[in-house]
């Protein structure tokens, strides 16, 4: 299969050889249905890929790229509930989650959607009696806040959904998001709040999360501090897959919210890692999130490639990375909404596809994960797009808007799609230099000073865009996009033949910092460490003691 693989790889490359003298704009101006030919749609979704470097040619080759590395297969047996997490023997099942009552999808023989809907049920109940009022804090209060306290997995989609779906959220009720274990986030986040009316989410998948055990224990004290021990089991709650230690932790089952070892930390807000937003949004807008991404598993499942949308997001990414060789990836939602979508598409497709071993354990012989970065237009306009426009790299980007917004603010939504528009049109069109010189004329500069000026008002366009359109960023929407990034993750992963679903990489870090604790407390001697770490740990010292 590799060598199959590899000889695609190299038609494709050589297939870049070929039109990379054809701009896009040749590309547009020759073919007056390119965007027809080059968008797909999903009702009310749309991926449009026209604005890529791509000819009928390259989307054949990259198809066959993925079937001559079996991703229909691959993609069954995450569905059917193999254990495809090989490095730790796991099944990978996030799909599970948001699968509708009635299915049945195995694990080791055992059908876990019983589990799945019942966990679903109970996370939906405590929500709903948070939203009412039947749940009330030690003293009687009412909750008003929300405080989850978790990392990675097990914060960023909870925050980044909460922001998301604001528009969505009960009157009265606000989320907040711990997860640093730099004590001034939990400082700052529970200082303006008051303990009898806050309910604390400790979410976990192992419960062992250092950061997370830390923000736990301080929110713990806070809490105890205002309203005594005997207040504790009234506003805490539990997420995570460890029961014995969120038992030890003090936490009674009715408290405790489960899920399993087969959904991976960056997968999980489907779970109850997702109860924050479901307390915030409601069970029915949960069901509804939930729903969007059971859409687009189907979707998945069962358009052909040629038209699948996660498909074809892979696709394009590997042509981008492994036959162009461009290192980064911008996601610019022009959806101020989606503030952290950059931030947890980073953990998604960074923390799994950051990998340069193969499933086998061989080196990889081609280039994994992209660096995934953005920020929301316009804002990112006026920060980082002069590098996009004119830097020596080129950046292939997602442009994702809505069609209706929420909020109907003068014109103001039809200024940002127009710029969201123009941005996508600029990338791909650019200005030539001659274009640039005769602006410049036209503006009343001297034919010196125009020649001296167009090289610096030159763009050299042809650079890469997708569009995603949706009709508004609604839960089910959201849902949608998460679940396609997802899958786009999971088709990359499997043509570069890696493991997505574990994570050692971030374990050296975690082994090195315990033993420094003791260290940086100054419990422990600095002779077993490098100068650099020695020398900063005096300097340290030095400053602390001052
Ligand atoms: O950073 C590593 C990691 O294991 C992530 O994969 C995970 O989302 C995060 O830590 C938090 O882990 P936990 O939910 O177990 O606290």
């Amino acid at each position: 299969m590799t060598a199959a693989r590899d000889a695609l790889l190299d038609r494709l490359s050589a297939h870049r050889a070929a039109i990379e003298g054809v701009s896009m704009r040749r590309l547009f101006a020759d073919d007056s249905r390119r965007f027809e030919r080059f968008s797909v749609t999903l009702d009310d979704l749309l991926f449009d890929y026209s604005k890529t470097r791509v000819t009928a040619e390259t989307v054949a080759l990259l198809v066959a790229l993925a079937r001559t590395c079996d991703v229909e297969g691959r993609r069954d047996a995450m569905f059917a509930g193999e254990k495809i997490n090989t490095t730790e023997d796991r099944a990978v099942l996030h799909t599970a989650l948001r699968a509708p009552a009635g299915a049945r999808i195995l694990v080791d023989g055992r059908d876990v959607m019983p589990d799945v809907l019942a966990e679903r049920a109970k996370a939906a109940d405590f929500a709903e009696a948070v939203r009412s009022g039947a749940l009330l804090g030690a003293t009687g209060e009412k909750f008003t806040d929300i405080v989850n306290i978790g990392i990675g997995g097990s914060d960023l989609g909870p925050a980044m959904a909460a922001i998301a779906m604001s528009p969505y959220a009960q009157d009265g009720l606000t989320g907040h998001f711990v997860s640093n274990v730099d004590g001034a986030h939990v400082t700052d986040v529970l200082r303006p709040l008051d303990p009898a009316r806050t309910l604390v989410l400790v979410a976990s998948k192992t419960f062992t999360t250092l950061e997370t055990m830390s923000n736990a224990h301080a929110a713990r004290q806070w809490l105890v501090g205002a309203l005594g021990e005997e207040a504790v089991g009234a506003h805490f709650a539990a997420i995570s897959t460890n029961v014995e230690a969120v038992e030890a932790f003090g936490m009674s089952e009715d408290r405790m919210f489960r899920f399993w070892d087969w959904v991976g930390g960056r997968y999980s807000i489907w779970s109850v890692v997702g109860l924050s937003l479901t307390i915030l949004i409601g069970p029915d807008a949960f069901q509804s999130f939930l729903d969007g991404g059971h859409e687009i598993d189907e979707h998945f499942r069962t358009a052909p490639l040629e038209t699948n949308i996660p498909a074809l997001m892979g696709l394009i990414g590997i042509w981008h990375r492994n036959v162009w060789g461009y290192d980064t990836h911008a996601v610019l939602p022009y959806d101020q909404r989606l503030s952290r979508f950059a931030a947890y598409l980073q953990q998604l497709d960074m923390e799994s596809n950051g990998k340069s071993v193969t499933r086998s354990g061989q080196p990889v012989s081609m280039k994994t994960g992209p660096i995934v970065w953005g920020e929301p237009g316009t804002n990112g306009q006026h920060a980082f797009y002069q590098l996009l426009h004119q830097g020596a790299d080129i950046v292939p980007a997602d442009i994702l808007m809505a069609a209706v917004p929420h909020e109907h603010v003068g014109d103001q939504h039809a200024v940002l799609l127009a710029n969201a528009l123009a941005q996508g049109e600029a990338f791909m069109r650019g200005r030539t230099t001659a274009e640039a010189a005769e602006q410049l004329i036209k503006a009343g500069k001297s034919a010196g000073e125009a020649d001296a000026l167009s090289p610096h008002k030159t763009f050299p366009g042809d650079r890469p865009t997708c569009a995603i359109v949706y009709r508004t960023l609604d839960p089910r929407t959201l849902g949608r996009l998460i679940a396609l990034y997802e899958h786009k993750v999971f088709i990359q992963g499997v043509i570069w033949g890696i493991n997505s679903f574990d994570q050692w990489g971030v374990e050296l870090g975690k082994e090195l910092a315990s033993r420094l604790i003791p260290v940086v407390k100054g419990d422990a001697g600095t002779e077993a460490l490098d100068g650099s770490t020695r020398g900063l740990i005096a300097h340290i010292a030095a400053l602390a003691s001052n």
